[in-house]
């Protein structure tokens, strides 16, 4: 498998994670996220950030993508997901997503941001979350 991919996916990825960051539901911490994440299968799901009025149930975007894909029925692995908010720059998906990204991962994870002069960067899931815990 390809073990990083085109940039030009990278940013068809990330314009679909802008797009989906548009439906965010964050009325409390102003901080709308969109995230999109492509399978080998080369489908992509979106998920916006859905927040409560019980702040701790609120929804990360990382996580709801991948439960749209999950109940979308897709069976295939997790190649690439970016990251979007309009707020920030290099907005890195937080601990417990990156868990979430692990249990789904392909050979290889690509985690696309943005960066200060907007332009995509990459980086590889083990970079990002190490000694991941797994069930063997
Ligand atoms: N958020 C995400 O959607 N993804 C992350 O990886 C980190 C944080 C959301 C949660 C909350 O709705 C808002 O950003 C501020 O923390």
């Amino acid at each position: 498998m390809e073990k990083i991919l085109d940039t030009s996916k990278f940013e068809e990825l990330m314009s679909e994670a802008r797009e989906a960051s548009k439906y965010s539901y964050s009325p409390y911490s102003k901080f709308p996220v969109g995230a999109a994440v492509l399978y080998d299968t080369g489908n992509i799901y979106k998920g916006a950030n859905v927040e409560n009025a019980s702040y701790g149930l609120s929804i990360c975007a990382e996580r709801n993508a991948i439960s749209t894909a999950i109940t979308a029925g897709e069976t295939g692995k997790l190649i690439a997901i970016a990251v979007y908010s309009p707020e920030q720059k290099n907005c890195f998906p937080c601990g417990a997503c990156r868990q979430w990204l692990s249990e789904f991962k392909g050979d290889y994870l690509s985690v696309i941001v943005e960066n200060e002069t907007s332009c995509t960067r990459a980086f590889g899931i083990d970079e990002l979350l190490p000694y991941s815990f797994e069930l063997k």
